[in-house]
């Protein structure tokens, strides 16, 4: 049995280890992916380390060098009906470190065999529980030999048996983000959590010993030198990256002695928490995990709705409400909840102490919204029921049909689950597979919408996109004039019926400020003003005075979209792609319809104009 070891000292570990291997460590970036940055931006959240790193290993270079670590806050919904297992969370840490265009094979798979094992520079883990995985080959890349001979030199040397490597096809060692973007063959190292298992397993015994949790996947080393573009693999990189991954979670676990990452010291106190207010474990486990999630997802920044990142997080909170007792979590609860998060992450992430009353707020109101809608799912349910009563029909299952119990997921806010339970209460089922039926064509549709997003803002050309794109710029310069300029531009989208414009600024708008600002962008639009496009030099663009993002990457050349008869005379200059209108007349009635909290700091703008 290894000595103890707490999150944070394998968090202390992993940074110092990797220093020592001259690396620089990078902060943790938001959950949030940023929606501006371009074609590989295409997840709500990081879901992996690499994912802001995208740009570095695609080629551009980094400003802090060519080898990287990081531990990073991650959020993973695949595997959300996995939750309430020994192994699954929605949220984790993963440790991982990067090489771009730097040390390739061996360097990678040494250093994470050295940091698992080393009792003095790493996690002092026995070789003899260690078992990987390698990839076998396919039409887009040979069989995986070179990390083979590596795994199988580093056993021999540690004078452990090689006969615990395995060759694996792509589905299992095939490593990307997405469709799009860099990609490769990886390596993976699994953990015996029995102290039983034996080196010459097969592959079939290993494969068996993965599915009842004896062995666990610690760390996977992918090795990044090709690319995907629509989920083909299209060639090789300009250079050859190494991307690793390790979940802190998992690490801690097997640092800790337990077989239940729930019981690792991270979970502890959510768990205490959670054992008030639910009786089985597996709800216990749920509540605890979704209600750590949420806490960081609304420290990030994001509000429960219902779509996007915010139907996710709703998700995962009326979840959460559904697997306790009561069907309700207390105010006070609620308190017991973020205040247990905000000191078991105090040192590493204390943006959540920063914020508890925020994140108290949106959860004690999604539990009240989801009290409301929550009667009326049973009263669905009920009529369904009655009907199945009144009308008995030996040949007919009763059975709620996949429609009503989307419609009860979807607009009721009622979880899958919960219909389940309640027609198994009452001897009726769930046509479950027309449920998903029901869901995977909302989703290509939602997909489908985000994709659009991705396009980079603008996507649909249509004539009310490009009225509200130019409305946008107005309303952008009228927020300046009316409440400072402190207002910057966080996030813009526009769909054919509204803009959204997210901007900083601390307070809520009042409505006498809300009226001034559509005065003036009324009057400007009354004011019948040419807008127009100028080609500059980027270095000549930025003396313009024109506004554009902070930290976006503009291209040599850039055009100026600006509302005036002339650039020094105009009411609205910004570096802007466009399309825009040719003159603010063809606008129509601006209107907004409404200004709220997106985070801390940051307001939103839906606004629209009446043509
Ligand atoms: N990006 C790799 C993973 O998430 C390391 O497994």
């Amino acid at each position: 049995m290894q000595s103890q070891m707490t999150a944070q000292e394998i968090r202390q570990k992993f940074k110092e280890f990797f220093e020592s291997k001259k690396h620089v460590i990078l902060p943790s970036v938001s959950l949030v992916t940023s929606d501006e940055k371009g074609v590989t931006d295409t997840t709500l959240f990081n879901s992996a380390g690499m994912q802001p790193l995208i740009p570095y290993l695609l080629g551009k270079k980094h400003p802090s060098g060519t080898r990287l670590a990081s531990v990073q806050k991650c959020l993973r919904t695949v595997d959300i009906d996995d939750v309430g297992d020994n192994t699954h969370a929605t949220f984790f840490e993963m440790l991982g470190n990067w090489s771009f265009g730097d040390y390739f094979k061996k360097e990678a798979i040494e250093w994470s065999f050295e940091f698992l094992t080393s009792k003095e520079y790493g996690l002092g883990l026995d070789p003899r529980r260690l078992f990987v995985t390698v990839f076998e080959g396919d039409d887009n890349a040979p069989r995986d030999d070179e990390s083979f001979e590596i795994w199988k030199n580093i056993f021999a040397h540690a004078g452990v048996s090689g006969e615990r490597i395995y060759f694996m096809s792509a589905d299992e060692n095939w490593w990307s983000a997405g469709d799009n973007g860099p990609c490769g063959p990886d390596t993976e190292m699994f953990y015996d959590l029995t102290g039983i298992l034996n080196d010459g397993m097969t592959k079939a015994d290993f494969l068996v010993a993965n599915k009842l949790q004896q062995i666990v996947e610690i760390w996977n080393d992918v090795f990044m030198e090709y690319e995907k573009h629509d989920g083909k693999v299209v060639g090789k990189l300009p250079q050859r990256n190494v991307d690793t991954g390790a979940g802190l979670e998992r690490l801690s676990m097997i640092m800790q002695n337990t077989r239940d990452l729930f019981e690792v010291d991270l979970f502890a106190d959510m768990m205490n928490l959670a054992s008030k207010i639910a009786i089985e474990k597996k709800s216990q486990k749920i509540i605890a995990d979704h209600i750590r999630t949420s806490i960081f997802v609304i420290g990030d920044g994001v509000l429960p709705s219902n779509t996007d990142r915010g139907y996710v997080l709703r998700r995962l909170l009326r979840r959460a409400i559904f697997h306790t007792e009561k069907k309700d979590i207390s105010t006070e609860a609620v308190h017991d909840f973020v205040a247990s998060v905000a000191v078991t992450y105090s040192q590493t992430y204390p943006e959540i102490k920063n914020k508890t009353e925020i994140i108290e707020r949106a959860i004690n109101e999604e539990v009240e919204k989801f009290k409301k809608t929550f009667p009326q799912g049973l009263k669905t349910l009920a009529t369904i029921k009655k009907y199945f009563d009144e009308n008995p029909d030996k040949d007919t299952k009763e059975e709620i049909s996949g429609k009503d119990a989307f419609h009860l997921s979807s607009v009721l806010g009622f979880p899958i689950e919960m219909t389940i339970d309640f027609a198994r209460e009452n001897n009726m089922s769930v046509n479950i597979d027309e449920f998903f039926e029901e869901q995977k064509q909302h989703q290509n549709l939602s997909r489908a919408g985000a994709e659009q997003k991705f396009k980079g803002g603008l996507a649909s050309t249509d004539e009310m996109s490009v009225r509200l794109h130019t409305a946008t710029h107005l309303l952008h310069q009228a927020l300046r004039d009316v409440l400072g300029e402190h207002v910057e531009q966080k996030g813009s989208n526009i769909t054919p019926e509204r803009l959204r414009f997210d901007f900083s600024h601390t307070q809520k708008m009042t409505d006498e400020e809300k009226s001034k600002v559509e005065k003036i962008v009324n009057e400007k639009i009354l004011a019948k003003i040419p807008v127009k496009k100028i080609l500059l030099p980027k270095v000549q663009a930025e003396k313009t005075g024109a506004r554009h993002l902070f930290g976006e990457k503009y291209g040599d050349e850039v055009s100026i979209y600006f509302v005036g008869d002339t650039l020094q005379n105009a009411y609205s200059k910004e570096f802007c792609g466009g399309p825009h209108v040719q003159n603010t007349s063809e606008l129509g009635h601006f209107k907004i319809i409404k200004e709220e909290a997106v985070s801390a700091g940051v307001r939103r703008i839906k606004a629209t104009v009446l043509v």
